[in-house]
């Protein structure tokens, strides 16, 4: 089934981390759209997971919650069983969208910085990966999607530990595509400035427009489109879409 045909997910279960509100609210949304049963991570955002449960239902769709804190590797181990006990099937579609964007350089970051930041933005999609991968039904179509970001590729020193954990997510996505082949496949998102951070703090600093290649931001539906661009895609496993209006250029 393609993209052509609008519900190319009915039958597919998919769990979003972080996916009550921003981007991963618009990924849950175009995921139930395209027919797909959706468990929507949250941790600290409840009622926003709450709003984004039902906006899938008045779309027609099925949404479960799930929360936990994605730093313990405890709750990370655990969380794709507990999703799938909450939906009553296996998953098939993985979406490690949570993230940790903290500010600090290489000379200032602390190590709970460091540590909080490998936790979830790393481990914690490494460790899901290993309990999806081990979850899966005994046939049909598996995929894994990381949300990454353009520092990944062309790294700055800014939002240092962050960027590390990108850098060490591009490993992730490029070697569990070989390690989980040809069962799942893995692939990753590079965004550009698609949302300021909900709340700025120092170090952040949005590229203008003007020095995009499109002369436009990257928006959440761009992140979703590509999703499905990726999801629909069977031959393509271990690559990277960059949605950043070519700021990698
Ligand atoms: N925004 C951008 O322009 C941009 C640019 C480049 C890359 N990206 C990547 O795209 C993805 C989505 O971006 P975003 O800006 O929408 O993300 P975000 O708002 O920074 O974070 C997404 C969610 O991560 C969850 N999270 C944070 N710490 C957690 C923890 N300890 N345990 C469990 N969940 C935790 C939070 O869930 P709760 O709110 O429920 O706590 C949060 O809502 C991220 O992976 C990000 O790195 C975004």
């Amino acid at each position: 089934m393609t993209r052509e045909n609008r519900k190319f997910l009915t039958d597919r279960t998919a769990l979003v981390t972080g996916g009550g509100k921003r981007i991963g609210r618009t990924l849950v949304s175009a995921l139930a759209r395209a027919g797909a049963t959706v468990v929507i991570h949250h941790h600290a955002s409840r009622d926003d997971a709450q709003a984004t449960a039902a906006g899938v239902e008045v779309l027609g769709g099925r949404a479960f919650l799930i929360d936990g804190d994605l730093a313990d590797p405890r709750v990370a181990a655990a969380l794709c069983g507990r999703a799938g006990d909450r939906c009553g099937g296996a998953l098939d579609i993985l979406v490690n969208n949570a993230s940790v964007f903290a500010p600090g350089d290489a000379a200032t970051t602390t190590c709970e910085e460091w540590d909080l930041q490998q936790a979830v933005n790393l481990r914690a999609p490494f460790l899901l990966a290993q309990a999806f991968a081990r979850q899966l039904a005994a046939d049909g179509p598996a995929d894994i999607i990381n949300l990454n970001d353009g520092r990944a590729l062309r790294p700055g020193a800014d939002h240092f530990a962050y960027t590390v954990s990108k850098v060490g997510l591009h490993g992730l996505t490029r070697s569990l595509a070989l390690a989980l082949a040809p069962r799942v496949r893995v692939n990753e998102l590079a965004l550009g400035a698609v949302l300021p951070p909900e709340v700025p703090k120092g170090g952040y600093v949005r590229t203008p427009r003007e020095a995009l290649p499109l002369r436009r931001f990257p928006t959440p539906d761009d992140v979703a489109d590509a999703m499905l661009f990726l999801l629909s895609t069977p031959a393509v496993t271990g690559q990277t879409v960059s949605v950043d209006s070519g700021q990698h250029l």
